[in-house]
């Protein structure tokens, strides 16, 4: 049994299928030995070139190694294969005790912060919200607010028109008017939603911004009960120190009519950067209710009397969070919006 040549084979394959480390290199071992360019078989191909003697001994010593060697190829490879799927299931088995990926979380725009927390501060107190059209008509946007024809508002300059008699409304203040001759007094409401105006975007304008309007109608309804309304809410919006005073001023449809300042809540009136020294912070426009416009809506001014008001909540929000450039809030630049997380 046996034969040198096909010993030193048989030899060879054995140490490389001891060594080899995978699947690959065990078939790389059989390609070399029983491929068809193997050396195994290249002996047995080359058998008739041996002296006629030699040829049964060494075709016989071949044929018996490569039984051998198939033998011991198959078994290792399959053992081989085996050890290789196992590792490959360890590798892609779940590990249930690694912690989670988190969404990442959003957060609300400073503007729906700032009109949610206007909208609870006076829900707190009684009112409720209403709403009205974005699309107005002249009739609402200004006639029965008492602003005459020739008024600087309604120039072409300012007001966004869509027709001749309807245009996208420059206040929240046509729902006072809608808001009234949908219900009889008493009226506690507040208004917010979007405004427009024919304005270029720059720091202090957007040719759409928000507002809040507020209205009470009642019998007995006075100025005192509009300062201490507005002083409850600055508190509640700026901080337990926080002051209202009014200046007097002029709207169409308020008489008489006050803007009302905050005391500077970062200098409490001592003068700063945010209040240009001046101690205070314009907040919003109000008054009393015009006769005229409680008239409009079929409201007896001798019998119940009103005081509303307009905020812009834009305004608030820079003012409450020392925003100074007002195109931030419609950029939509998650750097400054995940600063009110
Ligand atoms: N509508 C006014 C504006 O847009 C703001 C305003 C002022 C509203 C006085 C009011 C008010 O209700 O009483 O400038």
């Amino acid at each position: 049994m046996g034969h040198p040549r096909v010993d030193a084979i048989v030899q060879q394959a054995r140490e490389a299928v001891a060594a080899a480390q995978s699947s690959a290199e065990l078939e790389r071992v059989r390609v070399g030995v029983l491929g068809r360019q193997g050396e195994l078989t290249q002996l047995l191909r080359s058998l008739g070139t041996l002296p006629p003697e030699e040829r049964p001994l060494v075709g016989a010593a071949a044929n018996e190694a490569k039984r051998e060697l198939e033998a011991l190829l198959d078994a290792r490879l399959g053992a081989t294969l085996e050890t290789e799927r196992q590792h490959e299931r360890a590798r892609q088995r779940l590990d249930l005790t690694l912690p989670g990926r988190r969404p990442p979380r959003g957060s609300l725009h400073p503007l729906t912060r700032v009109h949610d927390e206007i909208v609870a501060i006076f829900a707190g107190l009684g009112f409720s919200v209403a709403e009205g059209p974005e699309i107005e008509t002249d009739y609402y946007n200004f006639e029965a607010l008492n602003i005459p024809r020739d008024h600087p508002a309604r120039d072409m300059q300012d007001t966004l028109y869509l027709t001749e008699s309807t245009l996208l409304r420059t206040h929240t203040s046509p729902v006072q008017i809608r808001a009234m001759l949908a219900q009889k007094p008493p009226v506690r409401i507040i208004v917010p939603g979007k405004v427009y105006r024919r304005d270029v975007a720059d720091a202090t304008h957007s040719p759409m911004f928000h507002q809040v309007e507020g209205l009470a109608v009642d019998r007995g309804i006075t100025m005192a009960d509009l300062k201490g309304t507005l002083a409850l809410f600055a508190r509640e919006m700026f901080g337990p120190r926080s002051q209202i005073r009014f200046r007097p001023s002029f709207f169409p449809f308020t008489e008489p009519s006050a803007e009302a300042d905050v005391l500077c809540f970062v200098c409490h009136g001592d003068g700063c950067r945010l209040c240009k020294q001046g101690g205070w912070l314009e907040i919003l426009g109000s008054g009393m209710v015009h006769p005229q416009v409680l008239r409009n809506v079929g409201y007896d001014p001798e019998e119940v009397t009103g005081w509303a008001f307009g905020m812009g909540i834009e305004r608030i929000a820079m003012l409450k969070y020392g925003i100074d450039d007002l195109r931030l809030f419609f950029e939509n630049d998650l750097r400054f919006l995940g600063q009110f997380a």
